[in-house]
């Protein structure tokens, strides 16, 4: 058989594992949820949840997808037969594969039907930066005609995913690794940029408003807040560990799958948590929640801004969520002058770079798919994957409520299949194996008290964020495209799983069986 490709360096495996975690989520949804959650009183779960969810289930991750690769898997299917094999019959461990990577699959497709879109709008965003488009405009209204104008919704998602196909075809150690080598530095250096300069800007352009407001709203913790909605905010704590570290989709697992069977996990698996976190809570924290207090009496309506300064930053935190980075941020970059040209093009390019880094993963799941199961040639393969991602990205703009509809999809079932990681990976696959491998050819020790956390601090905190999705889908509208495209790719993903294990193991299958 070929020869599995492997990481060139540990340098590059590190950056394209931070590139994977560092996304989107680090630098519009964490301002965005820390502003809706009572700033500080936010702080206090998220730490919580870094610590006794995020971290061992980064760990479940790194050892599953280490494991799968010593057999030549990099998708969920396969991979988590094998693990369940170890304590169930083939025919029951059979089973845990299929649902995995069937759950694996769907979410893949259906997260990128919009978050490529997402995407494509910061590449068009930093070009409409750079030329002024913008300026002197209703940012609302040119953001609403934007979507409007399909064709070049289209043009800019087709570079974006063009060029993730050529990162892609060229293989992981040759292309992927190779284009985060360049690309996850510089997007430190943009943010880094960007951060340093709103630490200088003070109040630009009122002297009752400044970046320190920002600070001082999600740095101090705010208990009363925290008490009064205490479930709330640790659902929305949970969900954004479990979204910003790129856990619960199988990608982690994938990029691992590309390892030596000795390499490292134990640090490594810290360290991508630690770049992620530093990209998230120093730099993502740093920028727009800052920058929408200094500028607050340009994108506050004045009644709510005579209310005071708590009243201003609710209002903002209201506002936050996507539309914000497009319409909002827009006129502090206004606001700037002809510096908000070069700092308009340098946020959006940010937001580019680091979905750009997610969604190479992502697509390398799909690639690996067909190339592994499937056996179509990677060259081949990624081409493929960029039609199914034109098909599944077009409700997105034609469809108006599908991207919502989906994404509440979405977050349920990230949550439910990191339940199946502890499930299989440690349960099934039994703990006492699973610590080994945590150690086998381990930088660091992990001390013996973190064991009861995986076990069982982990599946607890889990149940949260998975009972408050879940809840969340009970009342939500559901409308039929997007009913066909979540049934539908539930479907395709169980076929192609159950047919990628029964095509490698159907004679131990057939062995043990009374069908
Ligand atoms: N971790 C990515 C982010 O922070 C989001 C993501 C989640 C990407 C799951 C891929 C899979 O934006
Ligand atoms: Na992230």
């Amino acid at each position: 058989m070929e020869q599995r490709d492997q990481w060139a360096t540990k340098i590059g495996l590190i950056l394209a594992m931070a590139g994977n975690a560092v996304g989107l989520g680090n630098f519009v949804r964490f301002p965005t949820q820390v502003a809706q959650n009572g700033g500080g009183a936010f702080m206090v779960p998220y730490f919580i949840a870094l610590f006794f969810l995020g971290i061992p289930v980064m760990w479940i991750e790194w050892v599953a997808g280490r494991y799968g690769g010593k057999y030549g898997h990099g998708t969920l299917g396969p991979t988590y037969y094998l693990m369940a094999r170890e304590s169930l019959k083939p025919r029951s461990a059979f089973w845990w594969g299929v649902i995995s990577g069937m759950l694996a699959f769907s979410l893949t497709v259906l997260l990128n039907s919009y978050y490529l879109h997402l995407i494509g709008w910061s590449a068009a965003y930093s070009w409409f930066s750079i030329t002024g488009a913008y300026f002197g405009k209703n940012t609302g209204d040119f953001f609403s005609n934007y979507l409007n104008n399909h064709g070049e919704v289209m043009l800019f998602w087709g570079i974006t995913v063009i060029l993730l196909a050529i990162a892609v075809g060229q293989g992981v150690s040759k292309g992927i690794e190779r284009w985060v080598k360049v690309m996850m530095p510089l997007l430190y250096i943009f943010a880094i940029i960007m951060v340093g300069y709103v630490f200088v800007l003070g109040s630009p352009i009122d002297p009752n408003w400044s970046t320190i407001d920002g600070f001082k709203f999600i740095w101090s913790p705010n208990w009363s807040y925290l008490g009064k909605h205490f479930y709330t905010v640790l659902l929305a704590a949970t969900g954004q560990i479990f979204f910003t570290l790129s856990l619960g989709m199988g990608i982690i697992q994938n990029y691992a799958s590309y390892l030596g069977p000795d390499d490292d996990v134990a640090l490594s698996g810290l360290a991508t948590v630690s770049l992620n976190e530093f990209a998230e809570v120093v730099l993502g924290g740093s920028l727009a929640v800052p920058l929408a207090t200094a500028y607050a009496p340009k994108i506050v309506p004045p009644d709510v801004l005579s209310q005071g300064k708590s009243a201003a930053l609710s209002w903002i935190g209201a506002k936050f969520g996507l539309g914000f980075s497009y319409t909002s941020l827009p006129n502090v970059f206004v606001s700037m002058g002809s510096a908000g040209k070069f700092f308009g093009a340098l946020w959006f390019l940010l937001l580019w770079f680091a979905g750009f880094t997610s969604a190479i993963a992502m697509y390398n799941y799909l690639t690996a798919l067909l190339e592994e199961d499937l056996g179509i040639k990677r060259k081949v393969g990624t081409w493929v994957v960029f039609l199914i991602y034109l098909i599944a990205g077009l409700p997105v703009i034609y469809i108006s409520g599908y991207m919502d509809q989906v994404d509440a999809w979405v977050s349920f079932q990230l949550t439910l299949l990191a339940l199946f990681d502890i499930i299989i990976a440690v349960y099934l696959f039994k703990p006492d194996n699973f610590w080994e491998e945590l150690h086998k050819g381990a930088y660091m020790s992990v001390p013996g008290w973190y064991k009861p956390i995986i076990l069982y601090i982990a599946p607890i905190l889990l149940l949260i964020p998975l009972i408050g999705s879940a809840k969340s889908l009970i009342g939500a509208t559901l409308e039929w495209p997007a009913r066909l495209a979540i049934i539908s790719m539930w479907i395709v993903g169980a076929i192609e799983s159950y047919y990628s294990i029964k095509k490698k193991y159907r004679e131990e299958l057939e062995k043990n069986e009374v069908i």
